[in-house]
């Protein structure tokens, strides 16, 4: 698994006067089932969260509100990604370091991943990140 495989889904968008509409179908949107939605709101000006790569887990990343970056790493090669849109999602593969950080003011970063939460799906530490890359 590499950065490139890590992609933009862009989602149907229904274009109305009254304001658009976005849906997203397990099994024809995202490659992975939908097992856990978080999301991550009330962002201070200046954080940084992730700072981890995961194991196992995928993930959709969405811009619900607002903007931020995503900064995908494998290890050799590294990308910023600015997410601005509500109908387009950052797939993320398993084994990828990512960082969140630029977010604007009221955004809401809405994540869809591939499995509950697990902190034995974390690696938190980057040295270690890199040995299981490499190993
Ligand atoms: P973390 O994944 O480190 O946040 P981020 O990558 O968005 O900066 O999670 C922060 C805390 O929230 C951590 O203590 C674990 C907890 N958490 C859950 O309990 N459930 C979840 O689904 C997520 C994503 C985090």
């Amino acid at each position: 698994m590499s950065i490139e495989d890590c992609r933009i889904v862009e989602l149907p968008k229904i274009h109305d006067p009254r304001g658009n509409l976005t849906f997203i179908e397990g099994g024809s949107h995202v490659p992975f089932d939908i097992q856990r939605v978080y999301y991550l709101y009330d962002v201070p000006g200046g954080a940084e969260r992730g700072g981890h790569a995961h194991k196992g887990l995928s993930q959709l990343i969405i811009a619900m509100s607002g903007s931020f970056d995503v900064i995908i790493d494998d290890g050799k090669d590294k990308k910023r990604i600015h997410l601005n849109r509500s109908y387009v999602g950052l797939y993320v593969c398993p084994m990828i370091w990512r960082e969140l950080d630029n977010f604007s003011s009221g955004s809401v970063c809405m994540v869809l991943a591939s499995n509950r939460y697990s902190e034995d799906d974390y690696y938190r530490d980057y040295g270690e990140f890199m040995r299981a890359r490499w190993a």
